[in-house]
C-alpha cells in the first residue's frame, strides 16, 4: 500500500501548475501571491522560470538568506489522488540563515504560508513541526520566529509546536524561540 503524505519540494518547473494555483489561491484570499512580491502577471508572463530556478538553488537574493545555499527555499505539497487531482501545492517554508531586521516584519527565520483555502485544516501546524528538522540541517539550532500579536493564526501555530514566547516588542511584535531538535 502507498501512503501518501504531503512532504516538502524543491521549487520545479515539474509542479508549475500547482505552484500557479496556488499563487491564484493567495491573490484571491490574501490580496497577492505569496512569491517575494511577484505578482500573479509577473509569475505568468515570463519570470516564472527564473524564479523557481533561482529559488530552488539559492541564487534568487533575499533577506537573510546565504546565497548559493539551496533548500531554503521549499513547497509543501499534497500527493496526487486517484481521481485524478493534484499534486496539489498546499504551502510554502522559507528558511533564513541570518535574523536581518528586514525579517522583523516578515516571520524571522522561517517565512511559512498554507494557502487561503486550506487553512485552519492543521496544515499550518504540520508544515511549522515538519520545518524544524530542515531548519537544524541549515545550522539554526533555535529558530527565532516573530509575528505581529494581531495574526492570531500565526502566534497559535507558533505556540501549537511549543515556541515558547521571548518577549514582545514596543511595536505588538511577538518574538518566540523554537528549538529545532527533540
Ligand atoms: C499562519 C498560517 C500558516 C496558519 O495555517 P493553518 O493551516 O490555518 O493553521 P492550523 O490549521 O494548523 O491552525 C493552527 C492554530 O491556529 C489557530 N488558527 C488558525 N487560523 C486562525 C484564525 N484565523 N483565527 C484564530 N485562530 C486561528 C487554529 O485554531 C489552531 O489553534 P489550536 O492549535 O489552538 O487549535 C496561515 O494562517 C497563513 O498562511 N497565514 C498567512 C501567512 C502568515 O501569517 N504566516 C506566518 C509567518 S510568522
Amino acid at each position: 500500500m502507498v501512503t501518501l503524505v504531503r512532504h516538502f519540494a524543491q521549487p520545479s518547473m515539474v509542479l508549475r501548475d500547482a505552484f500557479l494555483d496556488a499563487q491564484r489561491d493567495y491573490a484571491s484570499g490574501d490580496g497577492a501571491p505569496d512569491a517575494d512580491g511577484l505578482t500573479l502577471a509577473d509569475l505568468t508572463q515570463g519570470t516564472l522560470a527564473s524564479y523557481i530556478d533561482g529559488t530552488a538553488n539559492g541564487l534568487f537574493p533575499r533577506p537573510g538568506v546565504r546565497i548559493g545555499r539551496p533548500g531554503a527555499e521549499l513547497w509543501w505539497v499534497g500527493p496526487a489522488t486517484e481521481d485524478g487531482n493534484g499534486p496539489e501545492v498546499v504551502g510554502r517554508l522559507s528558511v533564513r540563515h541570518d535574523l536581518v531586521p528586514a525579517l522583523h516584519n516578515r516571520g524571522g527565520h522561517l517565512w511559512f504560508s498554507i494557502r487561503p483555502s486550506r487553512r485552519r485544516q492543521g496544515l499550518g501546524t504540520e508544515l511549522l513541526r515538519a520545518a524544524l528538522p530542515v531548519a537544524a540541517g541549515h545550522g539554526l539550532d533555535v529558530v527565532t520566529l516573530i509575528c505581529a500579536a494581531t495574526n492570531t493564526a500565526a502566534c497559535r501555530t507558533i505556540e501549537a509546536v511549543d515556541g515558547e514566547l521571548d518577549r514582545t516588542d514596543e511595536l505588538g511584535r511577538r518574538w518566540y524561540k523554537l528549538p529545532t531538535r527533540p
